[in-house]
């Protein structure tokens, strides 16, 4: 992803990509869903929010932010036909935010930006849990790589997270990284 993007760039390539309504949540979730702790959840980069509208149907207080309107839409629509609360924001992850702080956050399929990374730690209440998934650069050029992290790039943890799980996993043939943290 190029930082130089502008924001009208970005919805322009991710609007017609979320046209569908959300899938199934993401299995490294449901793997690791008993790591969050209860309460509120930011799910970074929601997408159109198949895993916010997961923990929502587990009574997680759910909020959703994605520079996608299209994406958000597909979630509030979802959520609504479920009977379901879901807040979203639509915001450039790129600048940060106060967006507030919430008991776990998650990250799926989305690379952070540097900044992002750093601040992570703004979102998330000391004791709270982290889950952050994602391709790696084991995935060669078959994968777009400036999409991807290096293999175990957080083995080391995250400013202000300690790593409590870390294992490689597949998604469509693809590899990522799976992490847990507690934020210290
Ligand atoms: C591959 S999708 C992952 C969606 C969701 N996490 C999932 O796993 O289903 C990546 C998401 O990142 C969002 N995104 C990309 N760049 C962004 C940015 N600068 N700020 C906010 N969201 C962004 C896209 O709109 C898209 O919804």
């Amino acid at each position: 992803m190029m930082d130089f993007e502008l924001a009208s760039d970005i919805k322009r390539r991710w609007d017609p990509r979320h046209i569908s309504p959300p899938g199934r949540p993401d299995p490294f979730l449901v793997e690791r869903v008993c790591d969050l702790r209860a309460g509120s959840v930011l799910d970074i980069a929601c997408g159109t929010g198949r895993n916010a509208l997961y923990l929502a149907g587990l009574e997680y207080d759910v909020t959703g932010v994605d520079i996608s309107p299209a994406g958000l839409t597909q979630l509030k629509a979802a959520a609504s036909a479920r009977g379901l609360t879901v807040k979203t924001i639509e915001a450039d992850l790129r600048q940060s935010r106060p967006w507030g702080q919430y008991n776990n956050g998650i990250i799926f399929n989305y690379l952070p930006p540097l900044s992002l990374l750093e601040s992570l730690h703004e979102y998330v209440i000391p004791g709270g849990t982290l889950i952050l998934c994602t391709f790696t650069t084991k995935n060669g050029e078959r994968f777009n790589p400036s999409y991807c992290i290096e293999e175990r790039a957080f083995a080391q943890g995250l400013p202000l997270f300690r790593l409590m799980h870390h294992s490689e996993n597949m998604l469509d043939g693809r590899f990522r990284d799976g992490y847990v943290f507690r934020r210290t």
